[in-house]
């Protein structure tokens, strides 16, 4: 479903991305992974169209352009961003119903949203009120609600967990996995190596800016790699 090939990042002078490849099947769930500042979510970013780069990177055999969200949103790619991205001092629904302005099959939209208040009830019991008087765990849900609402086939999650604690972050594992197991194809970007590994199928470990290796999730998980890439050998985060 995605290529990446010899993809180059940079801000300025600091090259942040530096010469990888990347691929992903449709319907796997691919975990990146990587210490802070390796260039994770520089990755994401190119992936979503939101950055120049160099390299080919190939969705659904298109090639995309760099800089061009917009097309990539309406071929099937989604990001919810490092941070989530909600807009804190609007409602739960006004930032549910951000996810469906692109769109323009209004009937269908409608019906989606009802289906994801359904999937998140959380989400329907507290539509009037303000996206930031949400718990950290339910504004992730939030932002990979209103992402779901573009109809995604490639969802981006760029560090979902972050700053979740450890009960929230399983059930918005668990969520993840069941989104896979319905046909959407994830990327998914985390710290958390270990937990990230429980579900995915494949995973790419980075180390700033280059893969340091890649295989199936259940491999990677004794790999000296993993702790190496992560504080120089130290423990491994959750
Ligand atoms: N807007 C920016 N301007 C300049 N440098 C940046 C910018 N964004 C990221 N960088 C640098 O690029 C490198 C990769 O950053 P990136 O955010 O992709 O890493 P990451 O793996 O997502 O890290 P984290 O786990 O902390 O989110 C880092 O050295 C970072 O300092
Ligand atoms: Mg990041």
């Amino acid at each position: 479903m995605l290529q990446v090939r010899n993809l180059h990042v940079s801000y300025g002078s600091i090259a942040a991305v530096r010469g990888i490849d990347l691929d992903i099947a449709a319907g796997e769930i691919v975990a990146l992974i990587g210490a802070n500042g390796a260039g994770k979510t520089t990755i994401a970013r190119a992936v979503a169209g939101l950055l120049p780069y160099r390299g080919e990177i190939t969705y659904a055999d298109r090639l995309l352009k760099p800089n061009s969200a917009e097309r990539n949103l309406r071929l099937g790619i989604a990001l919810v961003p490092e941070g989530r991205g909600i807009l804190g001092s609007m409602t739960v629904q006004e930032n549910l119903l951000m996810g469906v302005y692109t769109r323009s099959d209004r009937a269908q939209a409608a019906d989606d949203l009802a289906e994801i208040q359904g999937r998140f009830p959380i989400l329907a019991t507290r539509k009037n009120t303000m996206a930031n008087l949400l718990s950290g765990g339910e504004q992730q849900m939030l932002a990979i609600a209103r992402a779901l609402l573009s109809r995604p086939k490639l969802l981006l999650l760029d560090e979902p967990s972050l700053g979740l604690a450890p009960k929230m972050t399983d059930t918005v594992f668990e969520m993840i996995a069941q989104l896979r197991d319905e046909g959407l194809t994830v990327l998914l970007v985390e710290q958390k190596a270990r937990q990230a590994l429980k579900i995915a199928g494949r995973a790419y470990l980075m180390e700033t800016g280059r893969i340091l290796t890649s295989g199936l999730a259940s491999d990677l998980v004794g790999d000296q790699l993993l702790s190496k890439a992560f504080l120089g050998g130290g423990p491994l985060p959750a």
